[in-house]
């Protein structure tokens, strides 16, 4: 997996990347980072990318060319680095280009399906779990960071594939997002987290909040570990965490529930909270929530 982030500050995501779990991802080559400096193609001359925008109000506005040079480098750079074949193959299997016609390596630029481009803006759709698995089977994805009050539209809508927020409010640029987004993408890599399973067993891979974890000492401060997970029982164990999961999903998120199928036993358990006989309390409002849930959903 290769990111490419353009950006104005290019210290700013190399120092919050090469670090951790992804500093060493990318320290073992499972993924590659690059930046590159909007600021280096500016047209000015005086390194000045941005200016006024049309038809007045505050902030300045990103110009479109400085953002679309880099870009159009970048492309010609990559390119330059793909082996010759990979670059035919894509050609290939692009529909408008039939298989015998032979292209010289700078026409194909024109014609190979170029990466994924992604703008990080409030006016994108909103970044989840389901959108970081797909952009991970990606082989090279380009974040554009914007800053003041965003980019000229000319551009984004001659480069950009995808506009994507990470949440409802604003920051003061796209690289945080883009550093959030990259994380996500990156943890699905395979061989980029240690413990093949935990990518496995974490909140939303299926569909609800994580259960509760606990750690040594067996008894912290007064308050002990629940006994089922010292038992030994691994059935026992794993029952017990998927009623955690789905009771935290009716606590916090509780409209994540509507796309779960519920089996027999979690219809049982989530009937036994219902009807006050687990022990967990509910407020009116989620008794409510969940008196709907089950009389409507089908069980798996
Ligand atoms: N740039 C500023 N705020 C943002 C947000 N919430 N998501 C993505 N990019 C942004």
């Amino acid at each position: 997996m290769n990111f490419y982030v353009m950006t104005l500050f290019p210290e700013m995501i190399e120092q919050g990347m090469n670090t951790s779990i992804i500093g060493r991802a990318i320290a073992k080559g499972l993924i590659t980072l690059e930046t590159i400096n909007i600021r280096d193609y500016s047209v000015t001359g005086n390194g000045r990318i941005d200016d006024y925008p049309y038809g007045g109000g505050a902030g300045m506005v990103m110009q479109a060319e400085p953002v679309c040079r880099a870009y159009e480098e970048l492309i010609h750079r990559m390119e330059g680095s793909r082996p010759k074949k990979e670059l035919e193959a894509e050609i290939c299997t692009a529909p408008e280009i039939s298989p015998e016609q032979t292209l010289e390596c700078g026409e194909m630029r024109k014609s190979a399906v170029p990466p994924r481009l992604i703008y990080l803006t409030p006016q994108g759709r909103v970044f989840n779990q389901k959108m970081a698995l797909e952009l991970a089977n990606e082989k090279d994805l380009i974040f554009l960071c914007g800053h003041y009050e965003g980019i000229d539209e000319r551009v984004l809508d001659a480069i950009v594939t995808d506009q994507v927020s990470i949440g409802d409010y604003v920051l003061t640029g796209g690289e945080l997002p883009s550093m959030v987004m990259m994380d996500a993408i990156a943890r699905m890599v395979p061989g980029v987290l240690s413990n093949a399973d935990s990518g496995q067993s974490e909140s939303f891979s299926d569909g609800l909040l994580e259960y509760p974890q606990y750690s040594r000492p067996e008894i912290w401060r007064g308050q002990a570990v629940p006994p089922v997970l010292l038992s030994g029982h691994h059935g026992n164990v794993d029952r017990w965490r998927r009623n955690q999961s789905l009771l935290r999903t009716l606590k916090t998120r509780p409209e994540l529930l509507e796309t779960v199928a519920f089996d027999k036993a979690d219809r049982k358990f989530l009937l036994d909270v219902l009807n006050n006989r687990s022990g967990y309390s509910l407020t009116e409002e989620q008794k409510d929530f969940l008196g709907k849930l089950l009389a409507f959903c089908h069980e798996s």
